[in-house]
């Protein structure tokens, strides 16, 4: 495996060259103009897979966008690692706040990326990450170091849910059969701060629609005299946490797992500094839920976040009007034992209680997902552990996430498998934001990293 390092060194500019012609197409899965573009993406997805070296390559139909399948298998005997990253992006607004076009990828530096970072809608988040995998894999064929067999699925809805993912793992239980997931979509700590990502948030996304009168009405005429549906909405949003910061919804709380005092006093060990946190983000002070510290509040504990809201009249200048209707879309990130089905119920009911006489409220509810954990005990975890040692000379810290990626709850229950979150992106990278970026030190950090991990995992497993 030792190769690697001066394999990356004679491919660099091709593996960088590759990736850039990837994220120049637009593969925006939440617009259906975008459909052709996420289309071509999944075909020049198959392609890298072939060149890759793949045995079987497949673009495979769902409900949705395809799922890009690619395998070698080298005996059946060995152990078989999938892995599963996406090809779909999410939308680039607000465009005015980019510094580059946001599908022209540019390589620029920055102060945590002194060597470069690559500037582009979903260079971290996922086809930067997804494709140290395809680079990796590449290297293990054309050297005949592939150590076990190797499955590869590169999804085109994440970004919205992964909505036709189910059935295909309900359709494909035999063909995806595995011994370990790995998955690279999370981030690290720090450059030199390696780290393994060893939870997941749920996530339960709800829309809500407030009605007051039944048209737009004059502002003057009108006002003080009738439910303003803005007025409302805010009012009753507001009402959904108390003075501690706590989620007021009824029963919310009730599975929450309470983490220990020793697994938060370990948790506590990782290196955080709030000052920093609270500088790269330019806020006077953070905010939370009371008792816990920051990165508890974004780890182990559940949120509840608006992430949009509108309605009236938000043009340029002044219009007297109190609007009909307003509308918010919520979040509810969870914690292990809460139920993302389960948790929209009781917000629906919650958010129908609370609605003054004289509104309508109706509550949509999007996706969901269940949240993960795993422990460091598992052959699985070992083995990344022990590829971290090797590449970054550090023991990595394992560390749980606030994001969500639904899909892993659904590979421990339908294919019974359990995954490793090898993540190599920052914080910092802006994934979901404007002037997304991925470390060109971490996408090649990555390529070496995940050989060893194939290694380790099929040593440890015979
Ligand atoms: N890759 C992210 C999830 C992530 C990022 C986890 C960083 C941990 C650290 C993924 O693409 C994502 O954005 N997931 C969504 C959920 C999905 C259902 C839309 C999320 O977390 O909001
Ligand atoms: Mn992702
Ligand atoms: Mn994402």
């Amino acid at each position: 495996m030792d190769q690697i390092k001066s394999y990356i060194a004679s491919h660099k500019d091709r593996f960088l060259n590759e990736l850039i012609e990837l994220l120049k197409i637009p593969s925006i899965s939440a617009d259906p103009a975008y459909s052709k573009d996420v289309l071509k993406t999944a075909e020049m997805v198959e392609q890298s897979l072939k060149d890759a070296g793949c045995d079987i390559t497949e673009i495979c139909e769902t409900k949705g966008y395809p799922v890009v399948y690619g395998e070698k298998t080298v005996d059946s005997k060995l152990p078989t690692i999938l892995v599963y990253g996406h090809y779909d992006v999410q939308p680039p607004d607000p465009m005015d706040l980019w510094t580059s076009p946001p599908f022209e990828p540019v390589v620029k530096t920055t102060e945590l990326h002194p060597d470069g970072a690559i500037f582009a809608r979903g260079a971290c988040d996922d086809k930067g990450q997804m494709y140290m995998h395809v680079k990796a894999i590449e290297f293990m064929t054309k050297n005949d170091l592939l150590p076990c067999n190797v499955k590869i699925m590169i999804e085109g809805e994440e970004e919205v849910g992964s909505d036709s993912l189910a059935d295909f793992l309900e359709d494909h239980k035999e063909k995806l059969a595995n011994d370990i997931i790995l998955i690279s979509d999370t981030g690290m700590i720090a450059n030199d701060v390696p780290s393994i990502t060893t939870g997941l948030r749920g996530l339960s996304y709800v829309e809500v629609e407030v009605t007051g009168p039944n048209r737009d009405l004059h502002s003057g005429i009108y006002g003080g005299a009738v439910p303003n549906p803005i007025n409302v909405l805010n009012k009753m949003i507001a009402s959904l946490h108390d003075e501690d910061n706590r989620i007021t919804v009824d029963r919310f709380y009730d599975k929450v797992e309470e983490v220990s005092a020793e697994e938060r006093a370990e948790m506590a060990k990782a290196p955080f500094d709030l000052e920093d946190y609270k500088n790269a983000l330019d806020i006077d002070d953070v905010y939370g839920e009371k008792g816990y510290s920051t990165s508890e509040r974004y780890s182990i504990r559940p949120t509840l976040d608006v992430n949009g809201i509108w309605g009236g009249y938000t043009g340029e200048g002044a219009k007297t009007v109190i609007a009909s209707k307003a509308y918010a879309k919520i979040s509810m990130r969870l914690v292990p034992h809460q139920d993302p089905d389960e948790i929209t119920e009781l917000f629906i009911k919650h958010f129908e209680a609370i609605a003054p006489k004289g509104v309508k409220v109706k509550v949509t509810p999007h996706h969901g997902g269940l949240p993960y954990v795993t422990n460091m005990d598992s052959l699985g975890y070992k083995a990344a552990a022990k590829a971290y040692e090797k590449t970054f000379e550090k023991t990595p810290i394992p560390e749980r996430t606030g994001g969500s990626i639904p899909i892993v709850a659904l590979f421990e229950q339908v294919l019974n498998s359990k995954t490793i979150l090898m993540g190599f992106g920052l914080d910092s990278d802006a994934i979901h934001s404007p002037n997304e970026h991925f470390g060109v030190w971490n996408y090649l950090k990555g390529i070496e990293t995940i050989p060893y991990f194939y290694k380790y995992f099929t040593e440890m497993n015979s």
